[in-house]
């Protein structure tokens, strides 16, 4: 498989185009948020210059306009994750908000005291937290699939993990600590075995890789525009039709209602009826450009370069004295994330330092406190790539680290 050209992808990027900096900008933290091509700019810079009103209310030619627009992006993100129509797509602010109307709607309505939710130890907070809070309130029992040394899921007792009084598997398709790829669709038919659904935090995997949420079989599936070249404050819950349709109402008042009286109050069809209020239609529109970008160059072709760059990364780092990394050895068994830990260097002022050399890292507990626990409890840093990512920027990220070390940990930690 032919990987993309990186150099010729970063030239549709204005903020990587036009500020090459001195040092040039190596931008290493696109797992936290990823940049956006002129093309997402350009999409919906022309909705508000020429089709912008609000959607689903008016029937003048320029709501109607919006309102098509509109419906196409939902049309374009189910085609993207091969989901079977356009219904399936419930527009979000972001994957967090897809997994709360999940815990909200779905496992208030039909989860009881005593039922269980099988999570793993390293998932984001956005897939633990939401389980947390309503496993106290609701009495559910929460449980954790083991993460091994070597970063992957240990499912050494899944038998044991998944009963009959599980009721819901929430995992990560792609860990943003470690970079597992996790095999979502065999734990989906386990799940499905014993009656329980299964969701997939896709966040870290829809932008990076072919994703078919039909092959998947999954119930659900969650994840945010912006960390796929899309705008802020769009994301997708993709559901199955079924449960959609059973589902409570998430968040209740405009849009998402057919008729409102005093006595009565009737929900809209699947999937406006999760949608209260005036909808990010901009962003949706925005975020169906990126699909159209990321669909240009192939999901393969994405894959491939995220895989080279990783293995390149990887040798790279491996390679920097007594640096600890987490997650698997094999840039083929993860996605395009490494995070790593160097004893007597604080992330805090790795990232600080690298900072003021343009390289641009993420250092703490990436929202994943959990598996931070489970691999000696101190923060880590995390460098990681997609489609415009070059090995120069690996190289910068280095350097920085030997400068940093020089600087900071041999001053601290005088080797014999
Ligand atoms: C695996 C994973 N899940 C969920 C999230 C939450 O995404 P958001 O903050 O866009 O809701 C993230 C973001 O970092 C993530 O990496």
């Amino acid at each position: 498989m032919p990987a993309l050209n990186a150099a010729q992808v970063r030239a549709d990027f204005p903020i990587l185009a036009n500020n090459p900096g001195d040092p040039p900008l190596a931008f290493l933290d696109s797992a936290a948020s990823s940049q956006k091509p002129r093309q997402v700019l350009e999409a919906m810079d022309a909705v508000y210059r020429t089709s912008y009103a609000n959607v689903h209310r008016g029937l003048y030619p320029l709501s109607v306009r919006a309102t098509e627009l509109y419906d196409a992006a939902r049309a374009r993100v189910a085609r993207f994750i091969h989901a079977p129509a356009p219904e399936n797509i419930v527009f979000t602010r972001n994957a967090t908000e897809g997994m709360n109307l999940i815990a909200h709607s779905y496992a208030r309505a039909f989860l009881q005291p005593g039922d269980e939710v099988l999570i793993s130890e390293m998932e984001h907070h956005a897939n633990f937290v939401p389980w947390w809070v309503l496993a106290r309130e609701r009495g559910l029992v929460l449980r954790f699939i083991p993460v091994s040394d070597d970063g992957q899921l240990d499912l050494a007792h899944l038998d044991t993990l998944i009963t009959n009084r599980t009721k819901i598997v929430s995992l990560a398709q792609v860990s943003n600590v470690l970079g597992t790829i996790n095999d979502v669709k065999t734990l989906g038919a386990a799940a499905h075995a014993v009656g329980a659904v299964m969701i997939v935090d896709a966040c870290q995997s829809v932008p990076h890789m072919p994703v078919d949420v039909t092959d998947l079989d999954c119930d659900f599936l969650v994840f945010s525009g912006h960390k796929l070249l899309g705008p802020t404050a769009i994301g997708v819950l993709y559901g199955r039709r079924t449960l959609l349709e059973r589902m409570p109402p998430f968040m209740t008042g405009g849009d998402m209602i057919l008729s409102v009286g005093k006595d009565a109050v009737t929900w809209n069809a699947v999937p406006l009826k999760f949608e209260a209020g005036t909808p990010a239609f901009v962003e949706a529109i925005g975020l169906a450009a990126a699909m159209d970008y990321l669909d240009a160059i192939g999901m393969a072709a994405v894959r491939q370069h995220e895989v080279n760059i990783t293995s390149y990364a990887l040798a790279r780092l491996r390679a920097f004295p007594d640096l600890q990394l987490l997650g698997p050895d094999d840039a083929e068994l993860r996605g395009g994330v490494a995070s790593f830990k160097i004893p007597g260097l604080h992330p805090h002022d790795l990232s600080d330092f690298l900072g003021e050399r343009n390289v641009a890292v993420r250092a703490g507990f990436h929202c994943a406190e959990p598996i931070h626990q489970r691999f000696g409890g101190d923060p880590s840093s995390r460098a990681s790539f997609y489609i415009y990512t070059e090995p120069w920027e690996i190289d910068a990220l280095i350097d920085g680290m030997h400068a940093a070390d020089a600087v900071f940990r041999r001053k601290r930690t005088p080797r014999a």
